[in-house]
């Protein structure tokens, strides 16, 4: 997946935005959901192609992010 593609069709939020949460500090999906706005207004029957929700597919970009950098993985 590219950096422009949009993860959350709804609000219009695309990897690169998620990743830039990331960059300032975003460590759940509550927080990418404060920073971007991405997964708040949920018409995703009628806007994802998908027809899904895109809570999984953030937690994707998330790891994605974590597994290149490891040091900005949260400590348990
Ligand atoms: S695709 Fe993100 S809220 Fe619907």
């Amino acid at each position: 997946m590219e950096n422009h593609e949009l993860v959350c069709y709804c609000d219009h939020v695309t990897k690169g935005e998620i990743i830039a949460a990331m960059e300032q500090g975003a460590k759940t999906l509550s927080d990418i959901k404060k920073m971007t706005g991405a997964c708040t207004s949920c018409k995703c029957e009628e806007m994802n192609p998908s027809g899904k929700c895109c809570g999984r597919d953030i937690a994707a970009v998330m790891k994605e992010y974590w597994d290149a950098n490891p040091d900005k993985k949260p400590k348990k």
